[in-house]
């Protein structure tokens, strides 16, 4: 099974996830404050990026992806740190000459402790679109000489209802519950409307850019008879509303998938929009039976280490699905999974990269597959899901030769 001849195959990371020492993240404090396990040093990153590069080249990789960090870059409002910006710079020309192409993302769900500060209402405040032009702006500069793949934004709304929907990410809002008040009608629009500026900028800059986003699309299922309009509501709200906004500003369709999620109707007013989506980490926050009783549904799927279904069967009808609403050409941006798993890497990725292969035969344009992801990181409050194809120490996890082999030849071994 062999996929086209100048598919990307990549990895994927994130700024906070993987440098160590992001004390001007506004979510340095929030460890602290939500009593997470610390990012400390992460996998250490910032000093190591040689080592990076050494496995990137190991996996045989042609594309990296990875995000520059605001608070590192402007550590205060407006005085840009040139040291920092000219290290970002040195990644992606080390990796261009080695013939891997660089994918920088420039919002991977941290930002500056001084952002929040000075716009304590955040997103909602159109100042921050402005803020974030500026950085943005001055990244580009930097690195267009060597960079010419773009994402704007790393899941726009995993970030949004995480940091204003229930207190995940900082500045840590519990908007959901009047979703139709405004988190539908200004905050999703005006980071929508940021892309399209940055997404001008970039184009204006370096006209032969490539500029996307990267959307995190889960498979969504009625949970019951009687839960269609829910699910369609939920997948409106979380998936397509976004890439609707952005309709015209975009290069490229970058897709994350990692699973499925049931939806049903909420029987509890207080739910978003009236649907309860069933994702692991509700359903650990509440006992089984309340789950149920709330209308939340699980398969006998294999589960990952983050407990989410493995279902590769739903990966490449839903790649094509999209690629026919959206018309563009789709890169894969995430796809991975966490252990201890109940399926190996093995397994996980002949699942999902068959299934995306049929996608193609079938018609959709893929031209990339970046895993998630390079190293073992920092999963949003702990080290303890493993989603590396290496560990934090630089040694080949479970799985990391099999990769090698499908980016070296650029199709499936024979199992
Ligand atoms: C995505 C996110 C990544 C990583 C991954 C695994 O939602 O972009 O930062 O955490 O999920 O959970």
């Amino acid at each position: 099974m062999s996929f086209p001849k100048s598919f990307l195959w990549g990895a994927s990371t994130s700024a906070y996830q993987i440098e160590g020492g992001n004390d001007r993240s506004a979510l340095w404090d929030w460890e602290k404050k939500k009593g997470w396990e610390r990012s400390g040093q992460a996998a250490g990153s910032w000093e190591k990026f040689d080592e990076d590069l050494k496995i990137i080249k190991a996996l045989n990789l042609n594309a990296y992806r990875f995000s520059v960090e605001w608070s590192r870059v402007e550590p205060e409002p407006g005085r840009i740190d040139q040291n920092a910006l000219e290290r970002y710079v040195s990644w992606a020309r080390k990796l261009g000459q080695e013939g891997i192409r660089p994918f920088v993302c420039l919002h991977h769900f941290s930002e500056p402790a001084w952002l929040l500060k000075e716009n304590p209402r955040g997103w909602l405040d159109e100042n921050v679109s402005g803020r974030f032009l500026h950085f943005a702006t001055r990244v580009v500069r930097a690195l267009s000489p060597v960079v010419s793949d773009w994402v704007t934004f790393n899941e726009p709304m995993v970030f949004l209802v995480g940091a204003y929907g229930y207190h995940q990410f900082p500045p840590g809002r519990w908007m959901l519950t009047d979703a139709r008040k405004e988190f539908i009608p200004i905050l999703v629009p005006n980071m929508a409307t940021a892309h399209k500026r940055v997404y001008r900028m970039i184009h204006d800059l370096q006209p032969h850019a490539r500029v996307g986003l990267a959307q995190n699309v889960a498979a969504v299922e009625p949970a019951h008879k009687g839960d269609e309009e829910a699910a369609r509501l939920w997948d409106w709200f979380m998936h397509r509303n976004f890439l609707d906004l952005v309709k015209g500003s975009q290069d490229f369709l970058g897709l994350n998938y990692y699973t499925r999620i049931f939806v049903s109707k909420s029987k509890v007013p207080w739910m978003p929009l009236g649907t309860l989506p069933g994702y692991a980490e509700l359903e650990k926050g509440m006992t089984r039976p309340v789950f149920r009783l709330l209308g939340g549904r699980r398969d006998g799927k294999p589960r990952t280490g983050m407990d989410w279904e493995v279902v590769p069967e739903a990966f490449g009808p839903l790649v094509l699905d999209y690629h026919k609403a959206y018309k563009k050409p789709v890169l894969i941006l995430e796809n991975g999974m966490a252990e201890p798993s109940q399926v190996t890497r093995e397994e996980y990725l002949r699942g999902h990269l068959s299934s995306l292969n049929k996608a193609i035969e079938a018609g959709a344009e893929v031209r990339g597959y970046f895993h998630w992801s390079l190293l073992d990181n920092y999963e949003w409050g702990s080290f303890r899901p493993r989603f590396g194809l290496y560990t934090r120490d630089r040694r080949p996890a479970d799985g990391a030769d099999f990769y090698a082999k499908v980016a070296a030849n650029g199709e499936l071994p024979h199992g």
